[in-house]
Order: structure tokens, then C-alpha cells, then sequence
């Protein structure tokens, strides 16, 4: 019955399968301190500054929050040098990808995203039935821009890059990236998701809000959830032309941006020690863990991001079922099944991960 009422495009979408908490392993197995490496994270926390700021903000839970986040859109306006009526604001990035297929695309459009990217874009794009083509990565993990060029058609009306990649952890550069936005036809909105550009330090990567001026439709997305660690308080931001992000909120909930979130997030910003210690842990992390994998004979993507993507081979799916039974949650990943995506943690919760893994490798 539920089959005939719901739309029949459904029927095939699966819901988003989130990184597995670390309490539910715990009561699963029965076992005390397990650790989560699964959804990139911030291992450090969020700031102080924003739990404080969450805490004075609690008093006014009973108040609708400002629905325009005009304090937040402000502070954000002067640190990208952009109009406020150049942002939009979501209940994280999810929600801005999910506006931004429903605002700009239906079923007699088309869309590009890659294979594997970040796995919202296919499942939004399903949910407002746009026929999409998926351009697989070279050797599955590196962006190719000839190909994803060749992918556009007359009706294209988005293309979804994430940089750097979820999940393979590797980049786009500086002058790829600039040809892929100066290359696309009018009818084109790039959407470039900059979920992880902080942990980025490739001499040759570059934030594509730099290229504005390559690509007139351009939206560029950022989060509060990672280097920012406010993941559960849902904040996402896209930065392009006022009159595409104009459609953003018609198509929306007013008060997705709830009112602690606000808050936290505008400390946050003003916490830039926080946000650098985070990025020189994970950095010096990031390199630890890949030498630490290394050694033990694994092949790992080159990580622009604070996660790392290796390759295990066909026992994959094995060593991430053993791994969570000695407390360790890492992700597979579908398209990509013979590799694991490892979230870099604390430097203790790394040292757990490799000698988990030696452990169960043995
Ligand atoms: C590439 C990418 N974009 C967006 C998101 C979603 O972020 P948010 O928490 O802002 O919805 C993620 C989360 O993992 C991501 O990897």
C-alpha cells in the first residue's frame, strides 16, 4: 500500500546512512570506549567561546530565531568580501544541497556530480528526480575535468564538486578548477563544496571563491561542522549571486538556522585560535596516520581533508566488521568497496586505529 501512495521515483531512493554513533557499538557489543573515526569530525570539540555562547543563548529558546541570520550573515558578508544578499543560510550544507537540486533542477533537467563524491548530492538529486550522470574518478579517486565537461548536455543545470572529495580525500587544483568553471555553459550552476578547505594546504589548491569572477552562476558551500566543530548544531552557508540564492529560502523552511546555532556558530567565528589548533592537529595527524598505514603495507589517498581514504582490497568489508568489534568505527564506502574511509582522530584514538588494524590484519 505504502508503495502505491508515496511517489514512485522513491521507491529507490535509500535513506542516508549516517557514520554508526559510538554509544550505539558500545550498547551492541556490550563494551565500553569505542571510538568513532567515521564522519570527519572535529576531534578537539567545538571552540569554548560557542558552547558559552550556546549557554547564554538557551535563555531565548522560547523566541523564533532571526530567520535572515542577520548577525551571522554580516559577520560572514565582511570576512568574504561579499554582499549579504550573496549568502544563504542551511540547516547544514545537507540542507542547501537539497535546495539547490529542488530551486534549480526537475526531471527534464540533468546533473553531473562524480563517482564516488559526497553521497548527498546523488541522493538529492534522486529524491527531485534529476537524471544524473556520475563521471567516475580516474582510478576512482581523482576528479578528472575533461570528463566532467564532456558529461554536460544542453539541459544540464548543475554540477556538484566537492573540494577537497568525500570520500576519497584528494583535490581539485588551482588551474583544473579554474578551466572546469570557465568552461561551463550558462546554463550551468557549479556548485563547488568546500566542506573540508581548511584542512587543505596543497601549494596548488585553491578556494573557488577566488574564481568568482571565471564563473557567473557559481554558489560555493561551506559548514560549521568541521574545522568549526559544530556538527550537531546543523550550519551551512553558500556564497554566490544574490539572485540565484534569493530562490534558496522560497523553496525552504523559515528558521532553518535555529538560534543556539547562530550563536555558537558567530563565536566560533571568532575563535581563530581554535579553528588553526584543529587544522595543525589534524595536519601533523593526517601525516602520522598515513605513514602509520604505509608501514603497514596499505595504499592511502593523498588527504587534503581530515580523513583518509585506504585501500584494503577485497577483505575490506571484513576488516571494518572486525574493526568494530575491538570498539573502532570506521566507514566503508559504497562505491568504493575495497577501500575505508578513516577520520583523523585524537592522536590516542590514531594509535588505537593502527594497532586495531595490526591486530586484526595479523
Ligand atoms: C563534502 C561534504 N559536504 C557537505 C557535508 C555536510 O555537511 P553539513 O554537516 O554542513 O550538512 C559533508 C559532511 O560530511 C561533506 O563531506
Amino acid at each position: 500500500m505504502a508503495d502505491s501512495l508515496a511517489r514512485p521515483h522513491l521507491a529507490h531512493v535509500e535513506a542516508y546512512a549516517p557514520g554508526k554513533p559510538a554509544e550505539e557499538l558500545e550498547r551492541e557489543l556490550g563494551i565500553a570506549h569505542a571510538i568513532k573515526l567515521a564522519s570527519n569530525e572535529n576531534p578537539l570539540g567545538p571552540s569554548p567561546r560557542a558552547v558559552a555562547a550556546i549557554h547564554a543563548a538557551a535563555g531565548d529558546a522560547h523566541r523564533y530565531a532571526d530567520t535572515t541570520a542577520f548577525t551571522l550573515r554580516a559577520k560572514l558578508a565582511a570576512l568574504h568580501e561579499v554582499t549579504p544578499g550573496e549568502l544563504a543560510f542551511g540547516h547544514g550544507s545537507n540542507e542547501l544541497i537539497d535546495l539547490l537540486c529542488r530551486v534549480f533542477a526537475g526531471p527534464s533537467d540533468h546533473a553531473v556530480i562524480g563517482t564516488p563524491s559526497f553521497v548527498c548530492y546523488r541522493l538529492c538529486l534522486r529524491v527531485a528526480d534529476v537524471p544524473t550522470t556520475e563521471v567516475p574518478l580516474d582510478r576512482g579517486l581523482f576528479w578528472n575535468v575533461d570528463k566532467l565537461l564532456a558529461a554536460v548536455r544542453p539541459n544540464t543545470k548543475l554540477l556538484f564538486l566537492d573540494n577537497p572529495n568525500n570520500p576519497t580525500s584528494t583535490h581539485l587544483g588551482r588551474s583544473d578548477l579554474s578551466r572546469l568553471l570557465s568552461s561551463l555553459p550558462a546554463h550551468v550552476v557549479p556548485v563547488i563544496d568546500e566542506a573540508y578547505v581548511h584542512f587543505a594546504d596543497a601549494a596548488d589548491y585553491t578556494s573557488a571563491l577566488s574564481l568568482r569572477a571565471l564563473s557567473p552562476n557559481l554558489i560555493v558551500l561551506r559548514t560549521f561542522s568541521k574545522a568549526f566543530g559544530l556538527a550537531a548544531l546543523r550550519v551551512g552557508y553558500a556564497v554566490g549571486p544574490a539572485a540565484l540564492l534569493s530562490y534558496l529560502p522560497r523553496a525552504g523552511v523559515p528558521f532553518n538556522v535555529n538560534g543556539l546555532a547562530q550563536a555558537a556558530a558567530l563565536a566560533a567565528l571568532d575563535d581563530r585560535e581554535h579553528v588553526a589548533r584543529g587544522v595543525a592537529q589534524n595536519a601533523h595527524e593526517r601525516s602520522r596516520l598515513h605513514a602509520g598505514l604505509s608501514a603497514q603495507g596499505l595504499s592511502v589517498a593523498p588527504s587534503q581533508a581530515n580523513f583518509l581514504c585506504v585501500q584494503f582490497g577485497p577483505d575490506a568489508r571484513a576488516i571494518h566488521a572486525a574493526l568494530l568489534r575491538l570498539g573502532v568505527i570506521v566507514r566503508p564506502i559504497p562505491d568504493l568497496p575495497e577501500h575505508l574511509r578513516i577520520s583523523v582522530g585524537l592522536p590516542a584514538e590514531n594509535d588505537r586505529l593502527l594497532a586495531a588494524l595490526r591486530e586484526v590484519r595479523a
